[in-house]
């Protein structure tokens, strides 16, 4: 059952009797492939992984997303070993923000707390006041009292969105997620002309023009469940087509289109490259191996836990 070579039916048992034999959970995002999904232990939005990981008594996490996941998760029981099927399973907004400049961001404005979206790497956490992720976002801005000057990394959209939510002026850092920032307006209004009863659910990291038609806005979680609870009957669905999988498992009958974007590839909606590079293959490869793992500097891990941790005691 531990041998290397697998077919592609055969994964799931393989990978199942690894976790077992290793004390091994796999923790999948939404944005995963439909089969990862499936031999998950626990799939969620970012701050229900992080929670999972946090509270974790497995010996090896597998994190099926991507690289920042997968260091939060060491950043928070740091005696766990961490794997992540591939090492190069980065994120565009994590890229967009580098230590360096993020610490002369700081510096230019010394009075101003930062709060700073979980889509980062350890060291810009390690800079950060306080984490935040899009379902606890809008909480953790109003937990500061209004005369604290905020600033806000790396994704310009969702602080664009907050500060409209909760009226507060933030500095923003200028970064995007090359997913949600794709959509198209102009295609997203050609499909509300041939399904007027669509409601357009999207998450926070799409661009201001799509939030602004949208009937709901929320992280992951919270988009399954409004669609979930809702009795509309048609939705266009703007976020990365892996969450459809949990979608269509719960409510088949329903209509789920996925949101359009600009460019005119294959499918015309939105995939995560990074997400996908995760395979059940990798999964496998990964726990047979137990590598690539997370490493990080106990130092690094000491600061980056302290921003995390008052993140999670005000989601609770
Ligand atoms: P959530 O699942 O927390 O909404 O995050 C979405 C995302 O883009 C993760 O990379
Ligand atoms: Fe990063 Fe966007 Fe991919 Fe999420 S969907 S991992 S924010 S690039």
């Amino acid at each position: 059952m531990y041998l290397a070579n697998q077919t592609r039916e055969t994964y799931p048992k393989a990978i199942s009797a690894l976790k077992k034999h290793k004390n091994a959970v796999v923790l999948a995002h939404y944005y995963q492939r439909p089969e990862i999904q499936d031999i998950a232990d626990f799939v969620g939005d970012s701050l229900a992984l992080a929670k999972q990981a946090a509270s974790s008594n497995a010996d090896i996490l597998v994190f099926a997303g991507v690289h920042f996941m997968a260091e939060t998760a060491k950043i928070l029981n740091r005696t766990k070993k961490v794997l992540i099927p591939d090492m190069d399973a980065g994120c565009s907004l994590a890229d967009s923000c580098q230590p360096d400049a993020f610490r002369k961001f700081r510096a230019n404005n010394p009075d101003h707390l930062a709060i700073t979206y979980i889509n980062c790497s350890a060291e810009i956490k390690a800079q950060s006041d306080i984490i935040c992720t899009s379902s606890n976002a809008k909480k953790i801005v109003e937990s500061f009292p209004l005369t604290q000057p905020l600033l806000f990394a790396p994704d310009l959209n969702l602080g664009r969105y907050l500060i409209k939510e909760t009226g507060r002026d933030m500095l923003l850092w200028d970064g995007v997620c090359k997913v949600h920032h794709a959509f198209s307006l102009a295609k997203v209004k050609a499909l509300c002309a041939r399904f007027p009863f669509a409601k357009i659910v999207a998450h926070p990291e799409s661009d201001q023009a799509i939030l602004n038609v949208a009937h709901f806005v929320g992280s992951t979680s919270a988009m399954i469940d409004y669609i979930i609870s809702s009795q509309a009957q048609t939705f266009i669905v703007g976020t990365e087509i892996g969450i459809l999988h949990q979608l269509k498992n719960n409510i088949g009958h329903k209509v789920l289109i996925p949101m359009p974007i600009q460019a005119d590839t294959s499918c015309a909606c939105s995939e995560c490259d990074y997400m996908k590079m995760n395979t059940l293959e990798k999964i496998h490869a990964c726990l047979l191996h137990e590598t690539p793992a997370i490493t990080l500097d106990d130092d690094l891990i000491d600061r980056a836990f302290i921003p995390l941790n008052r993140m999670l005691s005000l989601s609770i």
